[in-house]
């Protein structure tokens, strides 16, 4: 535990990534696993995530971001996109997907997706959005603890446009949209932030002991 608080307290925003250091293949899939364990609602993982090397559309994308520096300075970009509605395909693709890695027959597993169809599919499709979403925002957890613990640097970001980023890649016409985006890579010893103290509030303010 004492390694994973350090590891935590190690990480931050970072602003200013070093252009050229590259994360190694070993590094960047093991960071994908541990992206692809993530929990989900039902373990239906409502998303995909795209992880962009390719310079050309870093720049396109740092463009639709304000032109902020870590798109084109991180090693990889990594885009967790979320469906913009609960299809009833999705659920039925998951249910193959369960039956098979635990050895069931789809038929058995009838009440689960008539429980998660019932949950999600009823609701307006906005919130249908809202709900993968979030559940994209849980990878993004595990995302930068992961970073932290293989001493990669990463930032969460909002700061981007949306529909901008789905049209650079072409993720409207696959049902998905940008949720939000982390780049990866390696400080650059010339960002300042790597410095500054973290501002949390304190254990009393922040937690309620019933
Ligand atoms: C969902 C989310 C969106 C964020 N968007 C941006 C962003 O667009 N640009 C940026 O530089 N930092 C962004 N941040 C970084 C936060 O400002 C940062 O996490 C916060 O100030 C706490 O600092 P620390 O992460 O360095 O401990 C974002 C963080 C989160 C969690």
């Amino acid at each position: 535990m004492k390694t994973l608080l350090e590891n935590l307290n190690w990480r931050y925003a970072t602003k200013r990534f070093d252009e050229n250091k590259k994360i190694n293949k070993k590094d960047l899939s093991d960071l994908k696993e541990a992206i692809r364990l993530s929990a989900s609602s039902y373990g239906l993982q409502p998303y995909k995530f795209i992880v962009v090397e390719d310079q050309t559309v870093k720049e396109k994308l740092r463009a639709a971001a304000y032109n902020q520096p870590q798109l084109t300075e991180a090693s990889q970009v990594i885009i967790l996109a979320s469906y913009t509605e609960v299809k009833e395909e999705y659920i039925q693709n998951f249910m193959k997907d369960v039956a098979e890695t635990r050895g069931l027959k789809v038929s058995d597993l009838e009440g689960y997706a008539n429980m998660i169809k019932g949950a999600s599919m009823t609701l307006p499709k906005d919130q249908q959005a809202v709900w993968t979403a979030k559940q994209a925002y849980i990878a993004l957890g595990f995302l930068l603890t992961a970073a932290a613990t293989l001493k990669i640097d990463s930032c969460p970001m909002e700061g981007f446009n949306a529909e901008e980023f789905d049209e650079i890649l072409g993720l409207k016409e696959k049902g998905l949209t940008t949720a939000v985006i982390a780049p990866v890579g390696y400080r650059s010893e010339e960002d300042a932030t790597q410095n500054q103290k973290k501002v949390r509030k304190s254990n009393e303010d922040l937690f309620i002991n019933i």
